[in-house]
Parts: C-alpha cells; structure tokens; sequence
C-alpha cells in the first residue's frame, strides 16, 4: 500500500509494534505519509479519516487447523475492529481479510447494522488470493502466459466453498482433461492450506496475501477514484444466489459495489460443485451472524 501512488496517508494499527514497522516502511521513497498506531487507545486516531481499511489482523492456521478452527479467537477481534470504523470512519470500504473469512464478513455487517452505518456497497470479503492461486495454476497446466490469465472464483473463502470457474478462464486451453480441470480446482481450494502446511507451525500465507490484499485495495482505490470498469471477485452481500453473502465478480464504483454480477456459463463440474458448497457456507455465514448477535 505504500508503493500505491493513490495512497496519500496510510495509517498502521496492531496491539503492539507498529513503531517500528511504520518507521521501516515509511523510508519507501513514494508520497503516502505513513503513521503507525499501537495499543486500543490509538485505533480511533488510526481509523479517523480512513478511507479504506484492510483487516488482516487475528492469528493464523497452524498445519491440521481448518480455517473455521480460527473462529473463537478472530470473531472477536473483528467485532471490537468493526465497533471502532463504525465509530471513526462510518463510511470508509473495508477490506476484511481476517479469517474465518466467510463468517467475519457476517459478523461486520451485524456491527455495523447495529451502529447503524452499514452499508452493503461497502463491505468486502477478500479473496483475491484464490484468484491469485487459480491464475497461477492455470498457467502452469495450461501453459499460457500467466501475466495474460483471467479466472474467476466464486463461493467463499474456505475448502470447498473457494469455486474456481475453469470453464470461463482465458486464455481458453482446450488441451486439460476433466481430471486436470478437478486436480487444478482442488489445489485452488487446498491452495492456504499447502502454505500452512509448508510453513509447518509458523503461520500461513502472508507475502501472497499481502500482493493480494495490494490488488484487491488498488481496484477499491481506482473504483472511489471514477476509474471505469474495475473488475474483481469479492465476497460480498449478494443476491446471485439464495445465500445472503457470496463471492462472485463485482464491479467496484465510487461507491464501493457499483454491480454484483453473476455467475455466467457454468460447466456441469461447477453446477455441482456450486451446490455442495453452500450449506458450508450457509454454516458460517449463520455462525457469524449468531455470534454477532449473542455478544
Ligand atoms: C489463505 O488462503 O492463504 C489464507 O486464508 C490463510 C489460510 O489460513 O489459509
């Protein structure tokens, strides 16, 4: 975000050693003035103003732990996060990247619902890193330039729910068998998990999510700024399918959701595919609502 020429300010926030992170990026040689913020009495001046905020805070998978397993310790989190931007920055976009991800977009929405500040235009579930992964696979199997591939992904952001549409990605290869074509959806799905796995203990994703998190921040920033036909896929509220929040491309204003597109063209693989993900997702979306409600 600081090598982003549409950043002006960033502010940084965590519990404890934002001093020295912002001091560190603050020496990068491009405009954003960066402020780092440590400690609950500092998140209101952190928030005030903001724009976009990008949650990634709370703790990560460690190898055997699904992202769900994270419940207990991040809702939380989330919740006292999206307490403050109601408070600090009503009207800012948030980026939630915390996971259990398609159960935190939930319980912001119940925040803010409350606070009385929610708006659905603003409230993003980020999953560009399973388009990120998706891209990358594809162009290896496929043998297509990866700089020049599209795939969307739809669902959520956990296991099954991440639904990676092989049949829409160009450039189009006529050469992957179905065989492939589930091996490359499964990694896809499995893609946080080989991260967790290879990390053995200390974390998951964060160079990928960051790079992520970068893109998916950059289009919400091009959308506020009137940069026409800003695409990506996001989770969302929705009404693609008869679950309140899905992922699926959505076309970013100065409003944040200008569109929710749909789904197009599924293959028979993804209709069925499409079908066994939802009472997972169904689960944690009313998970996170239940949990937004009852504390
Ligand atoms: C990811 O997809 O890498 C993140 O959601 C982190 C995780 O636990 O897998």
């Amino acid at each position: 975000m600081k090598l982003n020429p549409l950043v002006s300010s960033l502010s940084l926030y965590d519990i404890a050693n934002t001093p020295g992170v912002a001091a560190d990026v603050s020496h990068i040689n491009s405009p954003a003035q960066v402020e780092g913020y440590a400690g609950e009495e500092q998140l209101g001046k952190a928030l005030e103003g903001s724009d976009v905020v990008i949650i990634p805070a709370g703790v990560p998978r460690k190898p055997g732990m699904t992202r769900d397993d994270l419940f207990n310790i991040n809702a939380g989190i989330v919740k006292s996060l999206c307490t403050a931007i109601a408070n600090y920055c009503p009207h800012a976009l948030v980026n939630m990247i915390s996971n259990p991800v398609n159960s935190t977009v939930p319980i912001a929405a119940e925040v803010f619902k409350k606070a009385g500040t929610y708006d659905e235009k603003k409230l993003f579930g980020v999953t560009t890193l399973d388009v990120v992964r998706a891209k990358t696979f594809y162009a290896g199997k496929a043998n297509v330039p990866v700089a020049e591939v599209n795939v969307p992904v739809i669902g959520g952001h956990a296991g099954i729910t991440i639904l990676p549409l092989f049949s829409q990605a160009t450039p189009k290869s006529n050469n992957l068998s179905d065989e492939e074509i589930k091996a490359l959806t499964k990694r896809t799905q499995d893609g946080g998990t080989e991260v967790v796995e290879a990390k053995a203990g200390k974390g998951s994703a964060t160079l990928s999510m960051a790079y992520a998190g970068a893109v998916f921040a950059d289009a919400c920033l091009k959308g506020l700024n009137g940069v026409q036909d800003i695409v990506e896929c996001t989770f969302v509220q929705s009404s693609v399918t008869e679950l309140p929040f899905f992922a699926s491309k959505v076309r970013l204003g100065k409003n944040g959701v200008e569109e929710v597109l749909g789904l197009g063209p599924l293959s028979d693989y993804e209709k069925q595919s499409l079908e066994s993900l939802k009472p997972e997702l169904k689960a944690s979306i009313e998970k996170g609502i239940q949990f937004a409600n009852r504390s």
